[in-house]
């Protein structure tokens, strides 16, 4: 008896561990994170000025609108004298505070968000005030960092040595958490016109995971399939995001969405999804539509089927051995991202062009994107059996959405089977 218990135990642990090592990893971007960097830059005393800034290390994922909302709790009776490029969403109570001009934050626990583009020269430090938005590494290397600068006094010392840096860092996006901070080699930067290197006092870093299965309940997205020879259209399968019914409200077709459902203004509004047996937000449509010589095409076509979002800046994620092979893409922009060193090239991006097809409208007439791939056929690896043609895995915005099962796959014809190779070359 006592021995099962502890192989019970055992096994119970174990589960534990793989679901949490599971927990916050992404086999696609494995490095993939937020890093928050604090520098501190100057230290008088009780007083320091720090620079905080915020990466984007992902390859795909992106903060959209309302975007990051940073917070953490001071150690002792820390105050923000004063800041730029961000502001705290309270002021707090300074009232202990003599003198003329009160200080920016005296909360416990402050909440920093991002200015708007369009605020004030004299608020405003580099990097900063984009919107709490943040591009992905690969769509938009140029707007993926955001940054602020701030005072604080009181600050307490660990030793002569040593401030003490807040705890309990969140990055206020569904689906992150953030561990501790921990000190890093101080960030150098560049000074008097580029001749000469400076660096920061010390320099500590926090690092924040995104977990799908902490963000949402249930996927948001999912694939359907089909293929030029099959009339069979494998749709999503059924409840792939919920079932109609429970939970999540959906609109039928022909009936018009609430308006009050709409978001006016920044806020956030639940989704409003049309009635499907599948109840996603997204659905993706590979079609293998082409087979030449040595290349194949693919059709992809996503649609919006949320009544209450536009999503800006979308992109997808595919998981394709062929995609090593990639000759032309028509309508999207591409780009491989190979997550292990370049030794498996089966792994890509893509995403609309600015101005053109860069969001994906609410459900609708316009809200779906099309676009093709060419293919080439590498003769070790091409066939059209088993499904060898359809996506591994795909992602929308980041998020994994549910392919069909294998057994669903539509049927190559018998005849075709006949004759062996009739499909690979006759076309
Ligand atoms: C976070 O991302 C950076 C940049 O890709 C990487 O150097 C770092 O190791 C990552 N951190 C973790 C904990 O994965
Ligand atoms: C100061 O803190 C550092 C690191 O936390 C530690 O290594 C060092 O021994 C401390 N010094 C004293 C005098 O306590
Ligand atoms: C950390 O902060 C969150 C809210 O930001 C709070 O709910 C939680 O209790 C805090 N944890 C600790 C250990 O203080
Ligand atoms: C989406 O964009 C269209 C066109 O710009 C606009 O008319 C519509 O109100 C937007 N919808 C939402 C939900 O923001
Ligand atoms: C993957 O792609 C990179 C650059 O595109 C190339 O250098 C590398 O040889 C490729 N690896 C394989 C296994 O095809």
């Amino acid at each position: 008896m006592k021995i099962m218990g502890r192989l019970e135990l055992t096994v119970l642990f174990l589960l534990f561990s793989i679901w949490v090592a599971a927990d916050g990893y992404d086999p696609l971007d494995p490095t993939g994170n937020i890093t928050i960097q604090w520098d501190i830059v100057t230290w008088i005393d009780d007083y320091y000025e720090a620079v905080v800034s915020i990466y984007n290390f992902q390859q795909y994922r992106h903060v959209e609108s309302p975007g990051w909302k940073l917070g953490w709790e001071w150690r002792g009776s820390e105050a923000i004298k004063e800041m730029i490029g961000a502001e705290a969403t309270e002021q707090g109570d300074c009232s202990w505070f003599k003198g003329p001009l009160l200080p920016h934050c005296c909360e416990k626990m402050p909440e920093i968000v991002d200015l708007l583009p369009e605020s004030p020269y004299h608020m405003r430090n580099a990097n900063c005030c984009k919107g709490a938005v943040l591009s992905s590494m690969t769509q938009n290397p140029l707007q993926y960092k955001a940054s602020f600068k701030m005072g604080i006094m009181k600050a307490p010392l660990h030793n002569d040595t040593k401030l003490i840096i807040p705890k309990n860092f969140s990055i206020g996006l569904p689906g992150y958490t953030c561990g501790s901070p921990f000190t890093v080699a101080p960030t150098k930067y560049r000074g008097d016109g580029g001749r000469r290197w400076m660096q920061s006092f010390s320099t500590w870093e926090v690092t924040c995971t995104y977990s799908q299965r902490r963000a949402f309940r249930y996927p948001t997205c999912c694939v359907s399939l089909s293929v030029f020879y099959s009339e069979t259209i494998v749709e999503c399968s059924r409840c792939s995001c919920g079932c109609q019914g429970v939970g999540t409200k959906c609109v039928n077709p022909g009936d018009s969405p609430p308006a009050l459902l709409f978001p006016h203004g920044d806020e956030v509004v639940p989704p409003v999804v049309s009635c499907t047996q599948h109840m996603c937000l997204i659905r993706v449509h590979w079609h293998v539509k082409q087979n030449y010589m040595g290349y194949w095409r693919v059709k992809m076509t996503v649609t919006n089927l949320n009544f209450a979002k536009n999503y800006t800046s979308w992109n997808i994620v595919v998981q394709h051995p062929s995609l090593q092979g990639i000759v032309q893409v028509f309508n999207l922009q591409y780009r491989s991202l190979n997550p292990y060193d370049k030794t498996i090239n089966d792994t890509g991006m893509f995403w609309g062009n600015p101005f053109y097809n860069d969001i994906l409208l609410q459900s609708g007439e316009d809200g779906n994107i099309q676009a093709e791939l060419l293919l080439k056929k590498d003769p070790g690896m091409f066939t059209f059996k088993d499904g060898w043609t359809f996506p591994r895995r795909l992602y929308f915005d980041g998020d994994e959405c549910v392919i069909p099962p294998p057994d669903r796959y539509p049927r190559i014809p018998v005849h075709h089977y006949s004759t062996g190779f009739s499909l690979y070359y006759i076309f």
